[in-house]
């Protein structure tokens, strides 16, 4: 009797023991699971936060740092001293964004998204990279100087298609907040793609896609040449969307929110974060084909009912879409004089064709079956998804317990 009893007790016992070493292990597992996890976003972050290496000797930049001249000055002071009178445009994560008469003033928060550029001949101090990519692709248009030729009412307000730099500089935005970066640059009353694309809805219901295609086509297509010359120059914009193409004018757009610019062999590209985002390898071919999304997504948002585009573009035979699904099967090797050249092939007013075998044509199987309601929402939930230029690093911020360590920083500056 006594003897059953104590062996089912050790029984039980060992098998108690068991579990609660599988228990441990699996314990054990899962930690160095998540510390490898946190290993990984840690080191996407740090890629994605690392400096872009820009030119050291780029027209304006030395010439007005640290101390700006007189003239500069004398408009900062008319900005910060009427700051009351700053309408708000936007806000975003990083930072606002103003108009004041002609100039866009756009502040960056500090502690937000860390700065990633050192500001030359500083020591330990850093500064948006928004601002040097600005001076850089953009230019410095001094104020109020009548030897300057982009002075007075005919100057230009862009240069080689990127906005020029009106300012820069530090203040508070209240005498108890610490002091913010401030990048001034010229108002385009425009907006972004985004505005234009709301405007034409309200105004052109009756106008097909094929006319707004047709109209802005060469628009885009000079858009293309001012990111060939980015890209020639060994950068990509690395966050083209709609929300950063900035209107010019009707001919003329521009790549806007150098915040992102980086070479284009900066070790973000090679990012677990980067990969997660589903983005190019290469990020030249990621920008053009961003592009192209923006100016099809453009497209469908300027149309009053976009069903009969979104039918259209999933069945590859007008030519905007017969230009996307053809690009898009050849994305990874894409550059932006391809799609421009790809572009005129596919010019808005080109014949229709019904052999799109190069396309990928996405009309979900089922939509043959559905009520119109739902093949309406199909049709714009598949367009919609091929669209996406969205990128975030919820996940990545998570995993790497940025709530706890921050976002890691590696460059240090020096003089
Ligand atoms: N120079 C400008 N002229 C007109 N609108 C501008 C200008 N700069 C910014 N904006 C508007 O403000 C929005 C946000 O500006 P952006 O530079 O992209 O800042 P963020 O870093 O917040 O994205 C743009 O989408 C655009 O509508
Ligand atoms: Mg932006």
């Amino acid at each position: 009797m006594g003897r059953p009893l104590l062996s089912s007790i050790r029984h039980m016992s060992r098998s108690s023991h068991l579990r609660y070493r599988v228990v441990v292990f699996m314990m054990i597992l899962a930690l160095f699971q998540q510390y490898q996890l946190f290993c990984v976003h840690r080191q996407s972050l740090a890629a994605k936060y690392t400096s872009t290496q820009l030119a050291s000797n780029f027209q304006g930049l030395h010439s007005h740092l640290p101390i700006p001249d007189d003239k500069d000055l004398h408009f900062q002071d008319e900005l910060v001293a009427n700051r009351r009178a700053w309408k708000a445009l936007g806000e975003g994560w990083e930072g606002k964004v103003y108009a004041y008469n002609d100039s866009v003033i756009k502040t960056f928060t500090p502690g937000r998204s860390p700065f990633r550029n050192c500001v030359p001949g500083m020591m330990n101090k850093k500064w948006p990279t928004e601002i040097p990519a600005s001076l850089q692709f953009g230019g410095f248009i001094q104020q109020n100087d009548p030897s300057n030729e982009h002075y007075g009412h005919n100057r230009s307000i862009t240069i080689d298609g990127f906005l020029p730099v009106k300012a820069y500089y530090m203040a508070s935005p209240l005498p108890s907040k610490p002091a913010e970066w401030h990048l001034v640059t010229p108002l385009l009353q425009g907006g972004s793609l985004n505005t234009l694309a709301r405007t034409l809805s309200e105004d052109m219901k009756a106008r097909g896609f094929q006319n707004v295609d047709a109209l802005y086509r060469p628009t885009f297509n000079r858009l293309l040449e001012t990111m060939e010359g980015l890209h020639d120059a060994g950068y990509c914009h690395d966050d083209i969307k709609p929300a950063n193409i900035f209107i010019k004018d009707e001919a003329h757009w521009i790549l806007g929110d150098l915040g992102n610019a980086r070479q284009v062999f900066h070790p973000y590209h090679s990012s677990r974060l980067w990969r997660d985002n589903s983005q190019l390898e290469d990020c030249r071919a990621n920008d053009v084909i961003r592009a192209l999304k923006s100016y099809v997504k453009f497209i469908q948002t300027s149309l009053g009912d976009e069903d009969e585009f979104n039918l259209a573009f999933l069945e590859g035979k007008e030519p905007i879409s017969r230009l996307f699904w053809r690009a898009l099967a050849d994305a990874t090797t894409m550059t932006a004089a391809k799609l421009r050249q790809q572009s005129l092939t596919e010019y808005p007013e080109a014949p229709l064709k019904t052999d799109i075998n190069d396309g990928v044509p996405l009309i979900p199987r089922s939509y043959t079956l559905m009520n119109l309601f739902s093949q309406r929402l199909a049709l714009k939930h598949a367009v919609d998804n091929a669209l996406l230029t969205r990128m975030g690093e919820k996940m990545t911020r998570w995993w790497a317990m940025t709530w706890l360590f921050g976002v890691p920083v590696s460059d240090v500056c020096g003089l």
